[in-house]
């Protein structure tokens, strides 16, 4: 089939340097105020215009669904917005584990909108494809903003302010292999309210995330690896991500977070996802 326009786009995973939950909020939504930080680690975007329909391939055959796929949607999405006839292809290399707390399902349906903006010269404002993007989940929003990798979100998540942290900070992420349900995590702590653990104080910010006691509680995988980076020697704090199961460690330096990689490695397994980061410099 013809091919109008093709781009290729990298979308960048999200760690949360705090989540604070403030709130339940009468949508049944929770208020939140979030740091969110955009790291390395990614997926990848062919992106094509076509004549007509949605195609979708992924390189993980679990999340080859079409119909299921946040990508797709917010494909759907923005043609329906614009009344646009075209098609769009769509190929998802996908790296960020899903389920994981780093929004990957929504940074790919950031990547759509902001490339579908451009490819069918649209241009639409920001502000209107935050508002399409907060239709889409609530983190969404956040993979629209283009003038900084760190911003400070509220509401539901999509109310946006971009901020500059005071220094870069190295870390290494990992994943267990199982995700934790993110309306569980919510559900579950609407139950028992209460703030996960205050962490180690940075320049501007406390490391706390309020999803963690319920995941905690449910799977002890989680605490056990917090704990361990925490007597880490090169480690400055340990912290989930979002609703898990992601966890992170920060630290000084880029020689330090290679040796803490090394040494997770040694002690939890080979196989398991573990990748070094930045956070707090432009990353695309
Ligand atoms: O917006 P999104 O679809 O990502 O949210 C998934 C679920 O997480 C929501 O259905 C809701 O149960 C919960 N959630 C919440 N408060 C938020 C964000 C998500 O309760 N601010």
């Amino acid at each position: 089939m013809l091919v109008l326009e093709a781009v290729k786009q990298y979308a960048c995973a999200k760690i949360n340097l705090y989540l604070h939950i403030l709130g339940k909020r009468p949508d049944g939504y929770h208020e939140l105020e979030t740091l969110m930080a955009l790291i390395s680690v990614r997926d990848t975007l062919d992106i094509e215009l076509i004549h007509s329909g949605i195609e979708f391939t992924c390189s993980d055959p679990a999340l080859s669904d079409a119909k299921d796929n946040l990508a797709t949607k917010a494909a759907r999405l923005f043609l329906d917005a614009f009344k646009l006839e075209t098609g769009v292809r769509i190929h998802l290399e996908k790296k960020i584990p899903v389920g994981a707390g780093l929004g990957g399902g929504s940074s790919d349906a950031g990547t759509v909108l902001r490339s579908l903006n451009m490819l069918t010269k649209i241009h639409c404002p920001n502000e209107k494809l935050i508002e399409l993007a907060a239709r889409l989940g609530s983190d969404v929003p956040f993979f629209i903003l283009m003038h900084g990798p760190t911003a400070i979100c509220r509401g539901r998540g999509e109310i946006m302010e971009a901020i500059e942290l005071t220094h870069e900070l190295q870390g290494v992420l990992v994943h267990p292999g199982f995700g934790v349900s993110t309306p569980w995590a919510y559900k579950t702590y609407a139950q028992n309210p209460q703030p996960g653990e205050t962490g180690r104080a940075f320049a501007g910010f406390t490391l706390r995330n309020d999803l963690e006691p319920p995941a905690f509680s449910k799977y002890p995988w989680l605490p056990t690896v917090k704990a361990w980076f925490r007597k880490q020697p090169e480690v400055l704090d340990s912290l989930m991500s979002g609703s898990g199961s992601s966890v992170f460690a920060l630290t000084k330096t880029a020689d330090e977070r290679g040796r803490l990689l090394v040494r997770f490695r040694a002690e939890f397994g080979e196989t398991l996802f573990a990748e070094m980061f930045s956070v707090g410099k432009r990353i695309n």
